[in-house]
C-alpha cells in the first residue's frame, strides 16, 4: 500500500468562474480572483494497492459518514484517480477517505478543497513530481475549476487561458499581504438543489452571459488594483457586483437557477445597513444561499457577534486568509 494525505482549504471567489468555454477541459470564460480561507478544510487520504479490486471512496462530513454512494462527485473522483494512474503508469485501485469540517455542497466551495486535497494527496502517494503549475492544471481537470485556486494560499488569480496548459492559478499575494476575513453565515446546510456544474452548463442559455464576461473582465482589473492598494471599498464594491452578475446569469438561465433563500436577501440588506453605520463589510455568495461577509480583522468579531443572535444563522465561521493545499502525516486509514 502506498498512501499520502493532504489538507486543503476552500477559497472564496472575489470574481467568479461561472460558465465554461470548454467543459471537457474545465476551461472558464473569464479569469477569476480568490482568497484562500483558513480554519475550514478538507482532509483526504489516498492509498493505492493491488489488494483493492475497485476504487473505494468514503466522504465524511462534520456529522460523520455521509456515505460512499456513487453520485456525480464520486464519478469525478474516480476519473481523477484514472488521470493519476495514467501519469504514474499503474493499474492499482485506490481507497479515498475524505473529511470536511464544514457543510459540503452548500456554497462554501467544498469541491475546491475536496478536489485540491485529492489531487495533492494522490500525486504524493504515487510519487509523481510536479510543479505548482502542473498541480493546478491537474486539479482543474478534475472538473471543479475553483479547486485549481486552492493549490495556492493567500490571494490567487486563475488565468482562463486558451488551452489546457495555459489555464492555471498563480498566487498574487501571500496570506500575510492583507488581514481580510471571510465570515461565513450558514443559513442552510442542506445540499444545493442544482450543483455548480449544472449552473456552468446552463450559463450559456442566459441572455446576460456575454455582458457578464465583459463586466467580469473589467472587475478583475479593479480587483487587482484593490488588492495592491488594500482598498477595501473598491474591493468590496467589486465583489458585490460580481455576486450579482453571477446570480443574474443563474436566475436568467433556462431553466432558472435561484440559489438564494429569503434569509440570504435579509442578510444582504443587513450588510448594507452595517456599512451605513460605519462597519466596513461587503457580501458575496457562491452557488448557494450562505452569505460570505468580507471585512478586515478590525471588524470581524463585531460582525460575527452581530449575527450571533439571528436564529436563521445556524453556524458562523470566521476565516482569515489561509495557506494553499499541503501534505500531512496524519492519515485517515
Ligand atoms: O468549481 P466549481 O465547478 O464548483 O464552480 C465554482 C463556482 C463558484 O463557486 C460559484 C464561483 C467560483 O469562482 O468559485
Amino acid at each position: 500500500m502506498i498512501k499520502a494525505s493532504a489538507i486543503s482549504h476552500p477559497n472564496i471567489a472575489f470574481s467568479k468562474y461561472w460558465g465554461m468555454a470548454n467543459e471537457k477541459l474545465t476551461l472558464p470564460e473569464t479569469d477569476s480572483i480568490s482568497m484562500t480561507l483558513s480554519r475550514i478544510f478538507t482532509h483526504t487520504t489516498v492509498g493505492f494497492s493491488n489488494k483493492y479490486s475497485q476504487d473505494e471512496v468514503e466522504i465524511r462530513n462534520e456529522s460523520g459518514l455521509s456515505g460512499n454512494v456513487i453520485h456525480q462527485v464520486d464519478q469525478r473522483v474516480v476519473k481523477q484517480l484514472d488521470r493519476l494512474r495514467k501519469l504514474a503508469n499503474t493499474q492499482k485501485k485506490a481507497k479515498v477517505v475524505s473529511i470536511n469540517n464544514f457543510p459540503a455542497d452548500a456554497g462554501i466551495a467544498s469541491s475546491a478543497s475536496a478536489f485540491s486535497a485529492l489531487t495533492v494527496a494522490g500525486v504524493a502517494a504515487l510519487k509523481l513530481r510536479m510543479s505548482k503549475k502542473e498541480l493546478s492544471i491537474l486539479t482543474r481537470l478534475a472538473g471543479s475549476g475553483s479547486a485549481t485556486r486552492s493549490i495556492h494560499g493567500g490571494f490567487v488569480l486563475w488565468k482562463k487561458g486558451e488551452s489546457s496548459t495555459e489555464s492555471y492559478a498563480t498566487q498574487i499575494y501571500g496570506a500575510k499581504h492583507w488581514d481580510l476575513v471571510d465570515i461565513i453565515l450558514v443559513v442552510s446546510a442542506t445540499r444545493k438543489r442544482k450543483t455548480s456544474l449544472q449552473g456552468h452548463q446552463l450559463a450559456t442559455s442566459s441572455p446576460l452571459r456575454r455582458n457578464r464576461i465583459e463586466a467580469t473582465t473589467k472587475n478583475n482589473t479593479r480587483l487587482l488594483a484593490a488588492l495592491k492598494n488594500k482598498d477595501l471599498k473598491l474591493l468590496g464594491n467589486t465583489i458585490e457586483n460580481e455576486m450579482f452578475l453571477l446570480h443574474a446569469v443563474a436566475m436568467s438561465s433556462a431553466p432558472p437557477l435561484l440559489y438564494w433563500s429569503g434569509d440570504t436577501v435579509e442578510i444582504i440588506h443587513e450588510v448594507w445597513e452595517l456599512r451605513k453605520r460605519g462597519v466596513e463589510c461587503y457580501i458575496t455568495l457562491d452557488a448557494g444561499p450562505n452569505p460570505h461577509i468580507i471585512t478586515t480583522s478590525k471588524h470581524a468579531k463585531e460582525i460575527e457577534s452581530h449575527f450571533a443572535s439571528w436564529s436563521m444563522v445556524k453556524k458562523r465561521y470566521i476565516c482569515p486568509v489561509g495557506r494553499g493545499a499541503f501534505l500531512t502525516d496524519n492519515h485517515l486509514f
